[in-house]
């Protein structure tokens, strides 16, 4: 094994016991929080232990904002966009606190992390009660305690993580599939992510908790469990990432397992084995590109060239059947040129790839990209991504039509948002279905008809 990143653990004893005091202060009261999550899964697995902790202290959840006696933003700085929409979101707050004299005002997560941020929420956002980063989340019953007991400001960010904080409760969305974070953090420094500086140095998990973990969810009833990383692949505690797969894979009840992120640099011949042995392994694997000149992927600092990414696809593709690969794209990073720009569709026309995220380059303060001189206008950069959009859901349709008059298993996750009749779920390849059914079939794995590819969506009958 090359690398042992293995975190400690914190056990949440101590915390409980805050959880007990705040609960004693807050008997007999009908209060609510509100909580609101920018940013990727980390940050929503992050927010459930936050909805975990809060129900722990005797308040229950509101859709209503204007009802809540605690409002939580757990906010994203991955793009400039997440933090414009917490700004405007946190000048909201102000005339809601007004008429509540007594709402508590919460901002936590990875914008948190940044000294610049805390600043301005300090200077300017006087309202806000309670600030915390992404390292001591767990701590939130102390200091919720602190802020209701000495009526003070809290603004209390780690700089580092000081292990990975264990047995914190939990209040999950869904009933029937659920995240597991496996590793926290990052270490790869891609020169335009912020991500390693407010998540800090990558940590792993201990085998046993995720298995616990894993475990209590099957007794709960969850069918499928996605777990999480940055770079779920460069796992390492007492075991790597594919033998963690098979470490988990007997445990009854879980019909389904995902992870991401992968990195392709990190993605070994054993975890692609792994997905062919392990049954339960759905077949779909995220395997962002980001680019595909070999010029910019270096600049980037991703440690692998467009030949090997293609290599990389391939393989994949003929060990695995029916395999899904979806990807992340950015356009015009620092110097991009419109051939290296042109060799991104290339590649992914060539990959041929089933559906995409695609983002236009943000700068990032503190990253080694934004410091660069030979940014692209915006004007170069929308053009070039309106391009990229074009392509991906043209072969993202392809890929729909494609599975046209296939049987496929779908995992039924709940009634279509807007169709009464229809229920929706996923299928292995983490497509969206979309069938009729007029009985509530929520949680079943059911064999299901493709009869129509959508861009968006796949629609199926129940055979
Ligand atoms: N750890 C994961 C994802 C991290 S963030 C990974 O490496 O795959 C999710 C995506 O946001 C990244 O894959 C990248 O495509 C995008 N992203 C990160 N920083 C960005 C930036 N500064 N501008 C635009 N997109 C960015
Ligand atoms: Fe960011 Fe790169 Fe780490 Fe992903 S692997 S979180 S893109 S630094
Ligand atoms: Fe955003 Fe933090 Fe995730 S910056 S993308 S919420 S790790």
């Amino acid at each position: 094994m090359q690398k042992n990143n293995s975190a400690d653990c914190i056990i949440f004893d101590e915390q409980a016991e805050y959880c007990h005091y705040v609960a004693s202060i807050n008997r007999g009261q009908d209060l609510r929080y509100y909580l609101e999550t920018l940013g990727c899964q980390m940050n929503e697995a992050d927010s459930e232990q936050i909805s975990g902790m809060l129900m722990q202290m005797g308040y229950s959840q509101t859709q209503d904002i204007m009802k809540a006696d605690i409002i939580v933003f757990n906010t994203c700085c991955v793009r400039e966009n997440a933090e414009f929409k917490l700004y405007g979101h946190i000048g909201e707050l102000k005339t809601i606190k007004q008429a509540n004299k007594d709402l508590i005002i919460v901002i936590c997560g990875c914008m948190m992390q940044q000294t610049h941020v805390v600043e301005k929420i300090k200077k300017s956002y006087k309202f806000v009660d309670i600030v915390f980063g992404t390292h001591n989340r767990h701590e939130l019953p102390r200091l919720l305690y602190k802020r209701i007991s000495e009526k003070k400001k809290i603004y209390e960010v780690w700089e580092n993580s000081k292990g990975i904080a264990e047995n914190v409760p939990i209040e999950r969305k869904s009933r029937i599939t659920a995240f597991v974070p496996i590793t926290y953090g990052c270490d790869n420094f891609c020169s335009y992510c912020i991500v390693p500086y407010v998540r800090g140095r990558e940590k792993s998990r201990d085998p046993k908790m995720i298995k616990k973990d894993i475990m209590k969810l099957a007794s709960e009833g969850i069918k499928e469990i996605t777990l999480l990383g940055q770079n779920v692949n460069s796992y390492s505690y007492e075991m790597d990432f594919s033998e963690l797969l098979h470490y988990i894979s007997d445990i009854p009840y879980i019909d389904r397992i995902r992870f991401m992120t992968s990195h392709p640099k990190d993605l070994s011949d054993n975890l692609i084995k792994a997905m062919k042995d392990i049954p339960k392994m759905c077949s779909h694997i995220h395997l962002p590109l980001q680019s595909g000149s070999t010029n910019v992927l270096k600049q980037m600092n991703r440690k692998y060239s467009k030949d090997d990414y293609l290599v990389l696809i391939n393989k994949i593709k003929q060990s695995i059947e029916d395999i899904t690969i979806s990807t992340d794209i950015i356009v015009g990073f620092p110097g991009e040129t419109e051939e290296e720009f042109e060799e991104t569709l290339d590649v992914y026309r060539k990959a041929g790839f089933d559906f995409a995220y695609t983002f236009i380059y943000s700068k990032r303060n503190g990253t080694p990209a934004a410091n660069r001189q030979d940014q692209i206008s915006d004007d170069i950069k929308n053009k070039r991504f309106a391009k990229l959009i074009t392509l991906v859901n043209e072969m993202t349709l392809k890929s729909n039509i494609n599975d046209e008059s296939k049987i496929m298993q779908v995992l039924v996750e709940g009634r279509s948002r807007t169709n009464d009749t229809m229920m929706t779920g996923r299928t292995r390849g983490n497509k969206i279905v979309n069938f009729k059914c007029e009985a509530d079939c929520t949680g079943s794995l059911i064999d299901v008809k493709i009869i129509k590819g959508h861009t968006w969506h796949l629609e199926g009958e129940m055979i």
